[in-house]
């Protein structure tokens, strides 16, 4: 069997994933920026680190783009990259991507249009650290939004996975604005089979990319902020930078 690599580039997505072969992964795991973070035109027009970021938090994230579009240019950009994404999926391969409440019908939609077959939704609740309401109810979930290339290829040896988990963001473990706790990635991975291949095409801070290595598994990462990638480049490489800043660049390492 060949060795699972690890492959990081720095660049912008769609046109990273279109110089994928067809076939070729066997789950796709991102997160890609919402478009969200408040009720109004005026909210979704801020900086990530405005909608995104506690005033109490100590330490200052890296500002991303590509967070500002109405829904229905959201609908249509990740439409796009979905369609990308399940040419490069192998037959029965997963795909899941997180979303926030009010961009769920929109990111069901595109998933879908994008080719995708719908199997569920995957509850993260960050706890009651989570956006309070007064008068009304804590925005304490994000989600999940699963399914596969068609058909799933299951196996008897494939375990039953959870359908909820409940992981707080720990300062401790946040790299990005918008950082999602390793520990709800480990558990996430846990669906792709032993020797498989994971896509994230908007990883950030790199934590599909941790998740993956830890669990054995190859892993091709993109992300379009230089600042940004080098966060995810010294998570998912130990500590090591091996980029340097800027430059488009292609790192493959054998698990
Ligand atoms: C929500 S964050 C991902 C956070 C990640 N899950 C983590 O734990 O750190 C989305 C990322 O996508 C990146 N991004 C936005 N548009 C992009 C594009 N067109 N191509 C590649 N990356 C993009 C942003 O810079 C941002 O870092």
């Amino acid at each position: 069997m060949i060795k699972p690599t690890i492959q990081l580039y720095q660049g912008e997505a769609l046109r990273f994933l279109t110089t994928l072969p067809d076939n070729s992964v066997d789950a796709v795991i991102t997160d890609p920026p919402y478009s969200s973070g408040g009720a109004f035109r005026s909210d979704r027009m801020q900086s990530t680190r405005d909608k995104y970021q506690n005033t109490d938090t100590e330490r200052e994230h890296a500002e991303f783009g590509g967070d500002n579009r109405d829904q229905r240019a959201y609908r249509m950009w990740c439409t796009l990259w979905m369609a990308e994404c399940y040419r490069i999926a192998k037959p029965g391969a997963l795909f899941l991507c997180f979303t926030d409440w009010r961009q769920l019908p929109t990111t069901t939609d595109a998933f879908q249009a994008g080719g995708w077959m719908w199997r569920g939704l995957v509850p993260w609740d960050k706890t009651e650290g989570a956006r309070p309401q007064k008068g009304g109810f804590r925005n304490q979930c994000e989600f999940v939004v699963w399914g596969s290339k068609g058909r799933m290829r299951t196996r008897a040896s494939d375990p039953c996975l959870a359908g909820c988990f409940r992981h707080v963001v720990l300062q401790t473990d946040k790299h990005h604005a918008a950082g999602k706790p390793t520990a709800l990635l480990n558990d996430l991975i846990k669906i792709v089979r032993p020797g498989g291949v994971v896509l994230d095409p908007f990883m950030g801070s790199g934590t599909t990319g941790v998740a993956a290595k830890g669990a054995g598994l190859g892993f091709i990462g993109c992300e379009t902020e230089a600042e940004i990638f080098e966060v995810a480049e010294r998570r998912i490489h130990g500590g090591v930078l091996l980029s340097r800043p800027g430059v488009a660049t292609l790192f493959q390492e054998a698990v």
